[in-house]
């Protein structure tokens, strides 16, 4: 457990900029929060106003090489807890999450830019609805028995791994840990993550509060670079488990090392996921739902954002109108201000790049693209990573900015003429993580449901991945599950099995 005192408050605070400076400069260990063995630190930067808000520790080997050993030290016990009496504390954990939903969702908002109303607020809530639902599954980590013999009883026993290395990205980095330590832990792990460089505040307060539940050593966080941090964590000989969600390219590499050391990963990479719109919809409704799919509230940084948006001709021009319309009415400032729809881009490294994409697009012979919502006019705002969504027509289904993830709120949208030609086009990607049919003829759109190469597919609405329903891609999108009782079981635990001869 925590020693106090330390600067960051235990009551929940809606100060993210004072909040911000206590956690700095930090790792949280075995119950406590430690600076880097090395003493350095890096900055975490405010991008709304390019402002430093705080420090994190910048791990390394050395910093790895000590949480690993306190996770391997916890974990002993923490897997000979009742698998309900973990669930158990798993779901108190929920419980101190949603006393502290605003501070975390401020916190966030503050250091990714993603507006509090209609982001930040919605993954605080989400985080502590992820606990609540693994924390109740620790009766289901269930084997089964298996007929083999008169008087042998063959049953198999579901058994954690380990210590569990688990990275994370910055879009939705409090979310996305929940899916891995709630589920990891419940099955009687211990954890070591390692936060993205640009996000690590919010999770390291996360880390803390859940230690006043959670015994000391099955949930630490470090925070550093890739290359410095996270691959160390990867290739830790103790850590018996990797589990990844960021870009394909490091997901090649940690998989790489993963499979060096012969352990289990899970990757969830990136996606660049069609959303199909026929004539029959419900107009109003899927052009709401084109808004959301696209993610344009969190400037389309999420990897299963509608980047790709098929319409069927009739309805193409009114569409995309009222698409532009929509969107042109949507709020860019201040992510902590209550009027703000849409925040900022996370680094300056994914403004450029979006920003080329915008560029590469624009040049396209026979392309418009359509800038919309307004730039925000707050002078202290006017170094905020500001991008305007972007609405793309009129170009082919070969070129880059269909073809590669661009993280930034850019779709492209196309006409098309036939259900076989648009599924060909859809499944034209090397992505594969989710997809959305939007028609009133199911028979349609059960058809291109399973036919969709995805590992999610929604008719006539796209919500954002649940709890309880298994989550991750094909192809080049990623390896692996997430969420649900499944995922728990199949990539948190083993299957052992255990033989008994009781013949006389
Ligand atoms: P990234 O894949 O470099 O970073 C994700 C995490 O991996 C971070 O914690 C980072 O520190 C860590 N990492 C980086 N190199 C590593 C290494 N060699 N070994 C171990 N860990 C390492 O993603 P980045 O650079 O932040 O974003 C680049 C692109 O990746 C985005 O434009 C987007 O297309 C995609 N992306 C996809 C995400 C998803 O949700 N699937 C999330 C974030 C990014
Ligand atoms: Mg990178």
């Amino acid at each position: 457990m925590l020693d106090r005192p330390h600067p960051t408050p235990a009551a929940p605070t809606n100060d993210p900029f004072a909040l911000a400076k206590a956690l700095s400069g930090h790792h949280f260990i075995g119950g406590r929060f430690v600076p880097a063995l090395s003493g350095k630190t890096f900055a975490v930067v405010n991008p709304a106003t390019g402002e430093e808000i705080g420090r994190a520790a910048e791990g390394d080997t050395a910093d790895v090489a000590a949480a690993v050993a306190e996770a391997d030290r916890a974990q002993k016990e923490w897997a000979r807890l009742p698998a309900r009496k973990r669930g158990a504390l798993v779901y108190q954990c929920a419980q101190v999450l949603k006393e502290h939903t605003e501070e975390l969702a401020r916190l966030i908002a503050l250091e990714t830019g993603k507006a509090l109303r209609t982001e930040s607020r919605v993954e605080a809530n989400v985080v502590a609805d992820i606990f609540e639902f693994f924390g109740g599954l620790g009766g289901e980590l269930k084997g089964e028995s298996v007929p083999f013999a008169p008087n042998v009883l063959s049953v198999t026993v579901r058994e954690p791994l380990g210590v569990v290395g688990a990275i994370i990205p910055w879009n939705v980095p409090m979310l996305l840990m929940a899916l891995k330590v709630a589920p990891a832990l419940v099955a009687g792990n211990a954890v070591v993550v390692k936060s993205a460089e640009e996000a690590p505040l919010a999770v390291l307060r996360i880390c803390e509060l859940l230690s006043r539940v959670l015994p000391a050593g099955v949930f630490n966080i470090l925070s550093g670079f890739g290359p410095e941090c996270g691959a160390p964590l990867v290739e830790h000989p103790k850590v018996r488990k990797v589990t990844f969600t960021g870009s394909v390219e490091v997901g090649k590499i940690v998989a790489k090392a993963a499979g060096e050391k012969l352990v289990p990963v899970t990757l969830e990479l990136g996606g660049k996921s069609p959303m199909i719109v026929f004539a029959d919809c419900d107009f109003d409704k899927t052009v709401a739902g084109a808004l959301t799919s696209m993610r344009f509230t969190r400037q389309g940084q999420s990897c299963t954002a509608a980047s790709r948006i098929y319409v069927e001709r009739p309805i193409f021009d009114r569409f995309v109108a009222a698409m532009a319309e929509k969107v042109d009415a949507m709020v860019m400032g201040d992510p902590l201000d209550e009027k703000t729809d849409i925040g900022t881009i996370i680094s300056p490294g994914q403004f450029a790049k979006v920003k080329t994409f915008i560029e590469e697009g624009k040049a396209t012979k026979g392309a418009t693209g359509r800038a919309c919502s307004a730039m925000p006019k707050d002078p202290a705002l006017k170094k905020g990573l500001f991008i305007q969504p972007h609405i793309f027509t009129g170009l082919s289904n070969d070129s880059r900015l269909v073809q590669e993830e661009i993280f930034g709120p850019v779709t492209c949208i196309f006409p098309f003429d036939d259900a076989e030609s648009v599924l060909a086009a859809a499944n034209d990607s090397e992505y594969g993580l989710a997809a959305s049919v939007w028609t009133n003829n199911l028979r349609v759109g059960l058809d291109l449901a399973h036919r969709l190469e995805a590992g999610l597919v929604q008719i006539n609405q796209n919500l954002v991945v649940q709890a309880n329903l298994s989550y991750g891609g094909v192809k080049s999108s990623g390896l692996g599950k997430e969420a649900s009782l499944e995922a728990m079981n199949e990539h948190f635990t083993h299957k052992k099995t255990i033989m008994v001869n009781y013949a006389g």
